[in-house]
């Protein structure tokens, strides 16, 4: 039996007692280099707040969930709605980095995404040096876009077999 084997991963949403750990993670500078600045710590506490607090049909346009491997916290996974474009992102602590964890929680994330109304397109976007974020993207079947994305690097998938990944970025 292979180590994973022996892990139960899961997504789950957020409740009072992770706000601390939401908080911790957005406002980790190390973490969130290849993502955004990091929030200072009043900000990220409110951030988490809000992140608990969203209400069913506010989830449909921002969500995030806790990663969960076995009993304990792996990190964040989440979407965020641009129009018919749903973002999905995740951040792993360093401590579960390098184990192969990022595509099994991204497929989690995708099922949870499936049928959510009006999403013709899922995108990963990510900073060019994030190697693997890079090969996540492309191992979840994922195509890199080709169109003008100054700060990164996008990554589409189209919700129905043809369907447009137009490479216009995110508007
Ligand atoms: C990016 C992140 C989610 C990846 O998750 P992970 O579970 O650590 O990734 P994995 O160990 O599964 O590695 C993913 C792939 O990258 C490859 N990889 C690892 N290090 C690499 C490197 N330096 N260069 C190129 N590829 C690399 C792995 O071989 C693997 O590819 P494979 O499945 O084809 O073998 C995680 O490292 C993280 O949370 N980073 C900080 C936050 C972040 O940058 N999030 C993404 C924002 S969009």
């Amino acid at each position: 039996m292979t180590h994973h084997a022996r892990m139960h991963l899961g997504l789950r949403t957020p409740n009072r007692r992770d706000r601390r750990f939401h908080a911790r993670i957005y406002g980790d500078a190390i973490l969130m280099r290849a993502i955004e600045p990091p929030l200072p710590p009043r900000a990220a506490l409110r951030n988490a707040e809000r992140a608990i607090s969203r209400r069913r049909h506010e989830r449909l346009r921002e969500a995030d969930w806790i990663v969960q491997v076995t009993r304990r916290r792996a990190g964040v996974a989440g979407w965020r709605r641009h129009g018919n474009r749903l973002e999905l992102g995740i951040i792993l602590l360093p401590e579960w980095q390098g184990q192969g964890l990022a595509v099994p929680v991204m497929r989690l994330l995708l099922e949870k995404a499936t049928g959510l109304p009006g999403v013709d397109v899922l995108l990963i976007r990510h900073h060019p040096g994030n190697a693997r974020m890079a090969a996540v993207a492309r191992a979840l079947g994922f195509l890199p876009q080709s169109g003008a994305e100054c700060d990164g690097m996008t990554w589409c998938l189209a919700r129905e077999r043809g369907s447009a990944c137009a490479p216009d970025g995110v508007s």
